[in-house]
């Protein structure tokens, strides 16, 4: 059993922090927001996440999960903390570091004894030397300290299983002493672990989000050829997937990537690059491809509906940036209903879970808490977040509520042959459908 301080009980820190206490360790989640501490030391969460409630609950019962607001509480006997604080896209697409800087002064003023601090946050390169020039310079006295870069490839909806079957883990240090008590911490997990320098680190985590956002903006290019000339995307992924060095991960075309992560670490990254005389080609390709499939969805629906949409209503399946998650950053249907509106149509939508967070970035959509109250009466339906309810919905119900039976499927889970046999005005993404692009 090791003692862990984490700071940040975000979407990060809570899962390490449930996920480390459920390894056996000792853990103390700390926050500065003491309403978020007051609320999970009752148990409530502060995000949605399947299976977290439980496993909190479970490790606090246990003894081995405690929340708190204090420094001093929280670094008491503790060996590591993990920095795992939200860097916000700043100016410029620049990481905004605010929230690192005050937990790097923080520890430093409060630590007693020597610590691991590792950032988990997803940081510009090069941050780990300046958390480690601020816990050095803010010290009331020298103690022993190295920093470690151990960033997180967790995805939301699935956090606490990727916590648990990691595909690798990474440890970044030039203390390699620290970089191997961090790498103990991480057996249990039975992953490879990848130990190397501090900047490598933090590059690993910039490398791979960007990589798989590129994948998926790739794949939609590559739907608009297939629709043009009437190949299927679906299949043409699954047999590009078989091939080992491609995969089959990520190449599910559709509305694209949002989320707390792609949007800003590819930003970020193109960024630094420019930052030091590059030019980031791809990078800034990779963005545009990806924000153009949400701008075109008013286009398609109007074309859909044969006019203008004016005094139309439309309907939207889902609000969350993508399944199992009620977060709603940079979620494709902001954009989205906010063009359907200037575009003269009504807008209304159905979330399993987002429908609280969405409500107030949205005020002008009306948002209902059943999908087929949401149908009635909709001149045409978007799908924007590809939930496993609205898969199996009784499509000849949704079909007899809906003023026309047009549906834009954003994230092709119907099947277009189907659709056209049951008689809907269908368009898929990147596959033949009955209305396609061609
Ligand atoms: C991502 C990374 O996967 C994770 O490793 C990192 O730590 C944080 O960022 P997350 O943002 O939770 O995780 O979601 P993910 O499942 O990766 O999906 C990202 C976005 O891509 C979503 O908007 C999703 O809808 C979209 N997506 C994903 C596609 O459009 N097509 C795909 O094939 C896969």
């Amino acid at each position: 059993m090791k003692q862990i301080c984490v700071v940040g009980v975000g979407y990060v820190g809570l899962v390490t922090g449930a996920c480390f206490a459920d390894l056996g360790n000792r853990v103390i989640a700390l926050d500065v927001d003491a309403k978020r501490i007051e609320n999970l030391n009752k148990g409530i969460m502060p995000i949605y996440e399947p299976g977290l409630e439980e496993l909190v609950r479970r490790n606090v019962k246990a003894g081995r999960l405690s929340f708190t607001t204090s420094y001093a509480d929280a670094l008491k006997g503790a060996e590591f903390a993990f920095i795992a604080v939200g860097t916000p896209e700043g100016v410029d697409g620049a990481a905004d570091l605010q929230y690192v800087e005050v937990a790097a002064r923080s520890l430093a003023k409060h630590m007693t004894a020597p610590l691991i601090v590792i950032n988990k946050s997803t940081v510009p390169i090069g941050t780990g030397d300046w958390v480690a020039d601020i816990v050095k310079s803010a010290q009331p006295k020298p103690i022993d300290f190295a920093v470690v870069s151990c960033p997180e490839f967790l995805r939301e909806g699935s956090a606490i299983a990727d916590f648990m079957a990691p595909h690798r883990n990474v440890i970044g240090s030039l203390d390699k002493d620290a970089a191997n008590k961090v790498a103990q911490l991480h057996l249990p997990l039975r992953a490879p672990i990848v130990i190397t320098d501090l900047r490598t680190a933090e590059m690993i985590k910039y490398a791979s989000n960007a990589f798989l956002a590129a994948k998926i903006s790739f794949i939609n290019e590559l739907a608009d050829v297939c629709e043009a000339y009437g190949a299927d995307v679906k299949e043409v992924a699954a047999g590009m997937g078989y091939d080992a060095r491609i995969g089959r991960h990520f190449l599910d075309a559709g509305l694209g990537w949002g989320g707390s992560c792609f949007p800003k670490d590819v930003q970020a990254l193109a960024f630094m690059a420019k930052q030091k005389g590059l030019n980031p080609r791809i990078l800034n390709d990779v963005v545009d491809v990806n924000y153009d499939r949400r701008r075109d969805v008013p286009t398609q629906v109007e074309k859909l509906l044969g006019g203008n949409l004016k005094g139309k209503t439309v309907g939207m399946l889902g609000l969350a940036f993508k399944e199992n998650t009620d977060d709603m950053r940079d979620a494709p249907s902001v954009d989205i209903s906010n063009a359907l509106i200037a575009a003269g149509a009504k807008v209304r939508a159905y979330d399993p879970v987002a429908r609280e967070v969405a409500a107030p970035m949205m005020p002008a959509v009306e948002i209902v808490s059943d999908v087929y109250e949401m149908a009635k009466g909709c001149d045409a339906l978007v799908v924007v977040t590809p939930w496993n309810e609205f898969k199996q919905l009784d499509l000849e119900k949704v079909k007899s509520l809906l003023k026309t039976p047009v549906i834009y499927d954003g994230r092709n889970i119907y099947d277009p042959a189907r659709m056209s046999e049951m008689g809907f005005t269908y368009r898929a993404i990147g596959r033949p459908s009955n209305n396609g692009r061609a």
